[in-house]
This record gives structure tokens, C-alpha cells and sequence, in this order.
């Protein structure tokens, strides 16, 4: 068993259902009245590690502490750091961590943040460890739930587009299950469907979902649509990617079976699976919940900020001598790791991989 002593963010689980919506509220709070924050960071430094593409998660969680009155420290390209030296991934976050108060990181390879969190000397907030989680964006996602939705409760959800590698879609699942009346509608091609650990565990939280392969069909009974991209950096053959890439398209004649209070979310980037002639529509809600990512980011720092000792179990099971089977697993570079495993089908507790 191994426990940080910090309150780090790194899987929807390390915290319950009251915990996220605590900070839900403080996040619709601190839009309505953002000023009442506008020290409540001072002297606090906050670094953004970020090793892979990011223009809202890093700029938002930049805003977001610059709003605080704190300041930030960190890389958007590895290739510029000592990365590109061959530094693993424990000395930089080791060091770094010595350097601020919390640290934000953002990583190609599954389990990365948690890989992170054994050795770091502050909170780590995982902002997206490939395709396995993004709960940063969740916690946005919610903010935009509760405000223009006025609840988190008895919603019909509708998640459309590349299910497998989309880890904003695994990360809200992992969330919204705890919460009372939620269906999940999960329309995506059977090779992009949603992962069976996901499934089991909507399964064991009694979390009802129904599997859909057309856009048209389902929309009609939607709270909420949350379309996603097909994710082309995921994919080992460009071939497969491009004949994926367009099955799912939004657009006014699709959104025409939509309820009149529907709306329409995406984590953004966009790229063909939202046409833009829905943009005006006023079900389209994908810019303002971007804006909404900066009270929400804004929240999740204060919130470690003010409890930043909140121990933490990272690896529960037992150490084995095994190595993971996904080759994204960040166990595969970082080798020092140690590989722990947990239930019947000896998954992964890093990236989540059933190896069994
Ligand atoms: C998402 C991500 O990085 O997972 N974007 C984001 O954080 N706003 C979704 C995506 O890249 O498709």
C-alpha cells in the first residue's frame, strides 16, 4: 500500500460524491462573485507540467491562479526542458514539486500523474494521463451541468463519438454515478465503445446505460449531449483513423430532434463532429462551459490549497513482479515503478488496464 500525504486529484474515486460536489458549488460561487477570491492564492505558486497539446485545460488552470493572486511556473513542450535530456519523469516531478505549492500535469502515458504522486513533495492534479482520465474537465463539466441545468441529478446523458481513447468521457461517468437518476446513453462505432472497466463500474454503482449506434435515435431523449473527437493522436494506424473520424457529425437538421432544453457540451477541440452552423444555436453550450473551466479550476486549487494534507491511497494492492500489457501504461518507460495490481482481473492501478 502506498499513501501520498497530499490531497492529490488524480482519479474521480479518490474523493466521494460529496467532496466533488462540494467543490461544484464553490466553483458557481466564485463566478457569481470572483473578486471575493481574488487574493485567496497570494504567495502560493503553482506549477503546469504539461507534456502533451493543451490550449484550454493549461490556460484555464493558468487563468485560474493568476485570478487567485498566486503565480505559476512550468513547461508546455518537454522538448524545451531537461526532458529532452532523458530526465525521468520522478526527478522532474520531484524537483519541481519542491518548487510549488501544487503542481498540474498533463502526460501522453496512462497513469502518469499517480506515477507522479508516489514521489512528489506537493499535490499533484492529473490534467488528462492519455486516453485513461481528465477530472479537472469533469469538474467543468459538472459546473456546466448544475448552472444551466440547475442539477446533477435525474439526467439522460447522451455520450457520442470516440468512447474508447476519450478520457473526458471516462472521467464523467467515473463521477456522475454516484449522483441519483442519471442514464448514460453511450452512442459511439462498436470499435470506439466505451471500455468494459467503465462499464462495470457504472454496473456496480447501479448507474443505468444503454449502447447506441445512431446519433439521430437517441437525441430526442437527451438532457444533455456531450460530443467528443475522434482522438487521431490515439490511434496506431492513421487508415483507421480516417475511416472513423467522420461517423458522428452534429448538425441543425440532427439537433432538430433535440428537446428544446437540451444542451449540447464538448470539451473541445472541435474538429468535424460539430458542424459550425449549430454554434448560434442556443443549446450549444461548448464555449460557455470552456469559460465556466476557469471558476472550476479556480475551485479545485483552492480547495487542495486550503487542505493540502489529505492522505491519499495511490497503490492499494499488492506489488507484483509483472509488467502492465498496455503499451501506454506508464509503467513501460518508467521503469523504477512499482507494479501493483487489484481484483479479478489483475487491473492495472495505474493506468486501469485488465491484465486477466
Ligand atoms: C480534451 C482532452 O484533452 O482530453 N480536451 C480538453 O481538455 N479540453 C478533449 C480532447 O482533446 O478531445
Amino acid at each position: 500500500m502506498f499513501t501520498s500525504k497530499y490531497t492529490n486529484v488524480i482519479d474521480l474515486t479518490d474523493y466521494g460524491t460529496e467532496w466533488w460536489l462540494s467543490l461544484v458549488k464553490l466553483a458557481s460561487d466564485i463566478y457569481d462573485d470572483p473578486d471575493k477570491y481574488a487574493h485567496a492564492a497570494q504567495g502560493k505558486i503553482m506549477a503546469t507540467l504539461f507534456y502533451e497539446p493543451s490550449t484550454r485545460t493549461q490556460m484555464s488552470f493558468q487563468t485560474a491562479m493568476l485570478k487567485l493572486g498566486g503565480t505559476i511556473i512550468g513547461f508546455d513542450n518537454p522538448a524545451t526542458s531537461s526532458v529532452a535530456k532523458g530526465e525521468n519523469l520522478k526527478d522532474t516531478t520531484k524537483i519541481v514539486s519542491s518548487y510549488s505549492d501544487i503542481l498540474v500535469m498533463r502526460h501522453p502515458e496512462e497513469g502518469a500523474a499517480k506515477a507522479a504522486a508516489l514521489t512528489a513533495d506537493c499535490p499533484i492534479i492529473n490534467a488528462g494521463d492519455g486516453s485513461h482520465l481528465h477530472p479537472s474537465q469533469t469538474l467543468l463539466d459538472m459546473l456546466t451541468l448544475y448552472r444551466e441545468k440547475g442539477r446533477l441529478e435525474d439526467l439522460t446523458i447522451g455520450l457520442c463519438g470516440d468512447l474508447l481513447n476519450g478520457r473526458t468521457v471516462h472521467s464523467m461517468c467515473k463521477a456522475l454515478c454516484g449522483f441519483k437518476g442519471i442514464h448514460f446513453v453511450l452512442i459511439s462505432a462498436p470499435e470506439l465503445g466505451m471500455p468494459d472497466y467503465i462499464k462495470d463500474m457504472l454496473d456496480a454503482a447501479h448507474c443505468s446505460y444503454t449502447e447506441e449506434s445512431s446519433l439521430e435515435n437517441a437525441i430526442g431523449s437527451l438532457d444533455m449531449l456531450y460530443m467528443t473527437r475522434v482522438q487521431k493522436e490515439r490511434f496506431s494506424s492513421e487508415e483507421e483513423y480516417l475511416r472513423l473520424k467522420d461517423v458522428y457529425t452534429l448538425d441543425p437538421a440532427k439537433l432538430a430532434k433535440g428537446k428544446k432544453d437540451l444542451i449540447v457540451m464538448h470539451p473541445l477541440p472541435r474538429v468535424d463532429e460539430i458542424t459550425m452552423d449549430v454554434d448560434e444555436d442556443p443549446r450549444a453550450m461548448y464555449f460557455k462551459q470552456a469559460h465556466y473551466g476557469v471558476f472550476a479550476r479556480m475551485a479545485l486549487i483552492l480547495t487542495v490549497l486550503n487542505d493540502p494534507m489529505k492522505p491519499n491511497a495511490l497503490l492499494k494492492g499488492e506489488t507484483a513482479d509483472m509488467q502492465c500489457r498496455n503499451p501506454k501504461c506508464i509503467t513501460q518507460k518508467e521503469k523504477y515503478l512499482p507494479r501493483s495490481f487489484t481484483g479479478k482481473f489483475a487491473e492495472c492501478e495505474y493506468c486501469s488496464c485488465r491484465n486477466a
